[in-house]
């Protein structure tokens, strides 16, 4: 009986304090608390970020225009996926690789700058530590020439 109410105590703990109970992703499906992806927040906080980001990339007039006929539903669906399997989420990315979706882009370094920047501010506004956002630029920064189709990118 006193099991049975420590756990009942435990799951009124973890819902009150926001511990994420759901065990739908099973054992391969965890995560490392001290992944980039735990630390933000997980993926509600990364869903918050992406959703401010695209605000911020929509009203750029450097950029915009390479989402005019994008629908931003989806695109910032995937966007919210791949940075949370690339910050160490439960879910791998099954999205195109980024050498594929930006290939007819004809990125430059210029644009890449711009879109970092952008996440950059995103994170300072969400007030993430300034050690973290270094940590996630990096991730980006490691994107960079798949994005822009260099010739030495993996995928
Ligand atoms: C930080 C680097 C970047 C990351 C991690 C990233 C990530 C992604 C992802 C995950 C997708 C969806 C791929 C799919 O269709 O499954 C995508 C598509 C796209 N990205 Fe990026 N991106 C980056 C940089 C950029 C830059 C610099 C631009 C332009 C200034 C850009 C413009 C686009 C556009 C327009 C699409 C939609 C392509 C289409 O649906 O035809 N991205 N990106």
């Amino acid at each position: 009986m006193k099991n049975i109410l420590s756990i009942f105590a435990f799951c009124a703990f973890a819902l009150s304090v926001g511990i994420n109970t759901n065990v739908q992703a099973g054992p391969a499906g965890k995560t490392d608390p001290n992944s980039i992806y735990e630390r933000l927040g997980g993926q509600p906080a990364i869903n918050a970020a992406v959703d401010l980001f695209y605000k911020k990339v929509l009203a750029d007039k450097r950029v915009n225009h390479f989402f005019e006929d994008v629908n931003m539903k989806r695109q910032a669906n995937r966007q919210k996926a791949f940075l949370a399997a690339a910050f160490g989420g439960p879910k791998p990315y099954k999205g195109k690789d980024l050498q594929k979706a930006h290939a007819h882009l004809n990125l430059t370094e210029a644009d890449f700058n711009v879109i970092a920047g952008h996440l950059q501010a995103t994170l300072t506004e969400l007030k993430i530590d300034a050690k973290l956002i270094a940590e996630v630029m990096a991730v980006a920064a490691s994107t960079k020439d798949a994005v822009l189709n260099h010739q030495h990118a993996t995928k």
